[in-house]
């Protein structure tokens, strides 16, 4: 990880002479065109920053040093939409695609993915499956929350070069951060011989989570952030490789597992509320993925799924064993036909289809979406211009 780092670093810092022939790009574009381009790109860009875990991760653990239990550059994943393994956690897109369409953006590139001229005016996507909020979780294996946050100062200073300090300024107050953090903070207790509940109670250990989270929410915000949205935690008992830790529970979920996610939620609601209070012109949309996903896990067919519970992709009861592509626990591993009838796609995430479903329920665009989120929906996230 960090040898991509200082790569990384040096690429953005190397190219005087780029910058310096892409300004001279740009002023011809500005004389070239009679000025209503240039206030139409004030007007309408509304830059995305992604942060989080793998269900956002768009391809950043390709460039890290890392295990296959957290990358998914190979095949089955990215079978339905891309045709190639990208590296996100599903047959094809995820919800941050969706969201990018809609929001009539490209789709956004992982930070670590070399570009030879990389630039940052639509944002950018710093997720990386298996991070936490907590830098222990899954430590040395994914980009934690922080690590994160460092890598969006570097695209800061870059946007200030190219912008100004105002300009840069302006688009980040108007840009959306969307989240999807925490799961691994709690599920790699059951993953792991980990004996922090030995030393914190439940909410002691949920509120050092959000503790985590609410420093970089308010470190984003300091530096102009305004627009936040939040994907909360699904019922992590639920996931077909949580289900089948102890075998002696006939396939329920795992409660203890859920409990921590419940606690969660809960205190992830009160501290965006509290925020909202005490911090001037801070908008926030949170998406009840519990909720959400629980209400097709328990009907799918009313959702045009046959699969509720089991995976697509894997080994074993539920296809709950973490094998899909045969790359991770062993060579064997089972794959359905049709990923369009299942929820789950592999062990721990979810189908294109589910992830589609989700983005038009948090863009507000589905039917009765109030029910699950709220107070703002994206598409008002994305328009307050
Ligand atoms: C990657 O990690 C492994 C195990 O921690 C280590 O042996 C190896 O040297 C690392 N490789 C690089 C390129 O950092
Ligand atoms: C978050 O948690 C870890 C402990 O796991 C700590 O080392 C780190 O500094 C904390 N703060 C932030 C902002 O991540
Ligand atoms: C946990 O510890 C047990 C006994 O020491 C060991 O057999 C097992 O492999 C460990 N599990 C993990 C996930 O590290
Ligand atoms: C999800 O919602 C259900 C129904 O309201 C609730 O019983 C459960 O505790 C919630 N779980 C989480 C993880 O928020
Ligand atoms: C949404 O509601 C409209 C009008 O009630 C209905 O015609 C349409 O089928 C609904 N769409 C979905 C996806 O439920």
């Amino acid at each position: 990880m960090n040898e991509t780092h200082v790569e990384r670093m040096s690429a953005m810092a190397r190219p005087r002479s780029v910058f310096l022939i892409m300004a001279v790009h740009v002023a011809i574009l500005i004389s070239t065109s009679c000025g209503s381009r240039s206030s139409e790109h004030s007007r309408k860009h509304v830059a995305f920053f992604i942060f989080g875990d793998s269900f956002l991760d768009a391809g950043n653990n390709n460039y890290i040093n890392t295990t296959t239990l957290d990358q998914a550059n190979f095949w089955p994943y990215g079978e339905t939409y891309f045709r190639f393994p990208t590296g996100r956690f599903s047959d094809g897109r995820l919800v941050s695609d969706f969201i990018a369409e809609h929001a009539k953006l490209p789709l956004i590139p992982p930070f670590l993915q070399p570009a030879g001229n990389p630039h940052y005016f639509n944002g950018v996507n710093f997720a990386s499956a298996g991070a936490g909020a907590l830098s222990e979780t899954f430590q040395g294996a994914v980009i934690d929350l922080k690590t994160q946050l460092s890598y969006y100062k570097e695209v800061m200073t870059w946007l200030r070069s190219k912008l100004g300090n105002v300009g840069a300024k302006m688009m980040l107050s108007r840009a959306v951060y969307l989240f999807s953090i925490g799961t691994n903070d709690y599920m790699s207790l059951f993953l792991t011989n980990s004996t922090v509940l030995d030393t914190f109670s439940k909410s002691e250990y949920v509120g050092i989570v959000i503790g985590n989270l609410t420093t970089i929410i308010k470190d984003i915000y300091s530096r102009g952030g305004r627009n936040f949205g939040f994907i909360n935690l699904p019922p992590v008992g639920c996931l077909p490789g949580i289900r089948i830790i102890n075998p002696d529970n006939n396939g329920n979920c795992l409660e203890e597992a859920s409990s921590l996610a419940k606690l969660h939620n809960q205190a992830l609601s009160k501290l965006l509320q509290k925020l909202e209070k005490h911090l001037k012109g801070f908008k926030y949309s949170i998406f009840n993925l519990n909720i959400s996903l629980r209400q097709r896990m328990n009907h799918p067919s009313k959702y045009g799924f046959k699969e509720g519970k089991g995976a697509c992709c894997g080994t074993g009861k539920f296809r709950g064993v973490f094998s899909c592509g045969g790359k991770r626990l062993g060579k064997e591993f089972q794959l359905c036909e049709n990923p369009k009838e299942y929820i789950f796609w592999d062990s721990y995430h979810l189908t294109e289809r589910v992830h589609k479903q989700f983005a038009d329920e948090m863009w507000g665009r589905a039917n009765n979406t109030n029910s699950v989120v709220g107070p703002y929906n994206l598409r008002d996230l994305f328009q307050t211009l």
